[in-house]
Formats: structure tokens, C-alpha cells, sequence
């Protein structure tokens, strides 16, 4: 694996090596911990918000050794208009490694071509496989595992969100159902790059929830989409992960939600708070899961 750029390009094997990782570095977490990342630095290009996943890539990369170098993308000359592929090519002179957080999927595979170095993708409009690795690290501590499993996401299953689960689901061979309006669902272009897999798309929110293991919710408005709010609060609504939804799970099915919530929104006070373990565990594996990645990217 030279880089993390979507859940897309992992096979089953890296998946499950990454998880086996990252719960090995949870359990050996501590002073005495290897420092597998000794001597290094990684810069972070920030251009969206980030509360877990800026905070657990410095802790992450401190407790491996490594320096983390962060980088308002506004107070670099990125902001100023300098194209991404020189950027690229002085970072990749100076740093062991690039964590970037932007809208275009594209700025990171570019990145990725022109650096020399690892890069992770820590959320594009594309794919967030940083949040899926913590997401399926928590499944399988709370579930033993996702084979068998349904999972299904509720909300505006275009994001990249819903896309990186899609990607999660065909790689590993679990049940997908992302319920979803219409014009909020994966578009065409999306499904057939997907083609045969496990995913299932529906209006119907019932469906969804019946049998479903894990119950998993996002913003109803991603980073850059707040033009498009008021549109997507209206016809979001039905998709709300509430005490219904819950009672039509499995029993013992756990609500998953990536992190910010917007309560009253894509997911009820009652539901979060009575779910609350699970869903901050979740982003507490978020800093696990990257390690597992920033070791394997550092062994590449
Ligand atoms: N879930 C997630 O990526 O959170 P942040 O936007 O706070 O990093
Ligand atoms: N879909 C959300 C994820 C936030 C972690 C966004 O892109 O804003």
C-alpha cells in the first residue's frame, strides 16, 4: 500500500490488515508503544473544518514518533492559486508523508502522482476511508464482525459518506442498504464504477431498517453543500434515524454516526444519547485506525 486515497483502490486483504493493525496498536497503546514513525514529519493540508480527524492524526502521529506539520490550506500558497502538482513536488523534498483534506478528489490523486510520498485522503467530496476504517474497527469490536451484517445508512447516500461505505460494502462482501431520496441517492455515473455488489438503494425507510445491524447516519449538509441547506433539511427529513427506526433494527443493532451530529436532524437527541458509547468509541478509533495506516504507509 503506497497511499490511502479511498476505500476504492483497497482489496479485502489490506482492509482486514489495516483493522488486525489497528486493534493491535490500540491494545499496545502507551509510552512504551514502538515509535514506528520515528524522526518523521507529515504535513496536513486542511481546507475544510476538522475537529476528530485533525485531532487524532497529530496525536496519532506523535505517539508513533513523527512530527505533524498542519497546514491551513488559506496560509499556504495552495490558497493563493499555486497548482497542487508543485506543491507536491516541494512537499515530497522536505516531508515523509502528506494527510490533505479538500473538496476534489482529484487534488489528491495529483498529490499522490507528483509528491513521491504517501498520501491519505482525510475526506474529499469523493470518499472519508479514514472514518470507514474507525467505522468498521467499531463494528467489529461491538459486533465481532461484518460478515453477515446488514448495514444501512440513512440520509444523503451521495456523499462521501455513502460512497465510501459502497466501497467498504463490495470490497468486504457485507449488506449495503443506503436509504435515501431520490435525488440524494448514488447517481449513475457512481453505480455503474460500483457495478455488481452487495449495495442496495431505496426510498423506503422501513425496508432499510428492518434487519439492519448497524444503523449509520451523516450530516443531511456536507462541507461546501451549506448553499443547498434548506433544500436538504426539507427533503431530508423522512431519513431521520429515530426511536422508529431503531425498534425496526435487529435487536441489539448499534447507531453509528461519523461525527458532527446535528440533533433533530439526521438523528434524534433520545437516539444519540441512548447510543452514545458506541457512536464515541467510534471516533475514538478513529486515532487507532489511522495508525494502523500511517504504519503501514511508513512500511511502504
Ligand atoms: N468525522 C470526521 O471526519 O470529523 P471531523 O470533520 O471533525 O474531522
Ligand atoms: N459528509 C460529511 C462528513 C463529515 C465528517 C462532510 O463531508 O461534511
Amino acid at each position: 500500500m503506497k497511499h490511502l486515497l479511498g476505500i476504492e483502490d483497497l482489496s479485502k486483504e489490506q482492509i482486514e490488515t489495516l483493522i488486525d493493525s489497528a486493534m493491535e496498536l490500540k491494545a499496545g497503546r502507551g509510552p512504551d508503544a514502538e515509535k514506528h514513525l520515528c524522526g518523521q514529519t507529515w504535513a496536513m493540508i486542511f481546507t475544510k473544518s476538522s475537529t476528530r480527524t485533525r485531532v487524532s492524526f497529530e496525536v496519532g502521529l506523535n505517539e508513533l514518533g513523527a512530527s505533524p506539520m498542519f497546514l491551513n490550506a488559506n496560509d499556504i500558497q495552495i490558497g493563493r492559486g499555486e497548482p497542487i502538482k508543485d506543491t507536491a513536488r516541494v512537499l515530497g523534498r522536505m516531508v515523509h508523508g502528506i494527510i490533505i483534506r479538500t473538496y476534489d478528489q482529484e487534488d489528491v490523486e495529483q498529490l499522490a502522482e507528483y509528491s513521491g510520498i504517501p498520501v491519505i485522503n482525510a475526506l474529499t467530496d469523493e470518499e472519508h476511508p479514514c472514518q470507514i476504517l474507525a467505522d468498521l474497527l467499531t463494528i467489529k469490536e461491538k459486533l465481532g464482525g461484518w460478515e453477515g451484517k446488514k448495514v444501512s445508512f440513512f440520509g444523503d447516500g451521495d456523499c462521501n459518506m455513502g460512497r465510501s461505505w459502497a466501497w467498504a460494502s463490495k470490497r468486504l462482501g457485507f449488506e449495503l442498504c443506503i436509504a435515501a431520496p431520490e435525488e440524494f441517492q448514488p447517481d449513475a455515473e457512481f453505480r455503474k464504477r460500483l457495478g455488481d455488489s452487495p449495495v442496495s438503494i431505496t426510498a423506503d425507510v422501513n425496508a432499510a431498517a428492518d434487519g439492519a445491524d448497524v444503523l449509520y447516519t451523516d450530516t443531511w449538509v456536507s462541507m461546501g453543500k451549506e448553499n443547498e441547506a434548506a433544500d436538504r433539511l426539507r427533503v431530508l427529513a423522512p431519513f431521520q434515524i429515530n426511536d422508529d427506526v431503531v425498534a425496526a433494527a435487529n435487536p441489539g443493532a448499534i447507531v453509528q454516526h461519523c461525527l458532527p451530529a446535528y440533533r433533530g436532524k439526521e438523528i434524534t437527541e433520545e437516539v444519540l444519547e441512548a447510543h452514545s458509547d458506541a457512536i464515541f468509541q467510534e471516533a475514538e478509533n478513529r486515532l487507532h485506525a489511522q495508525k494502523a495506516v500511517l504504519v503501514a504507509l511508513a512500511g511502504s
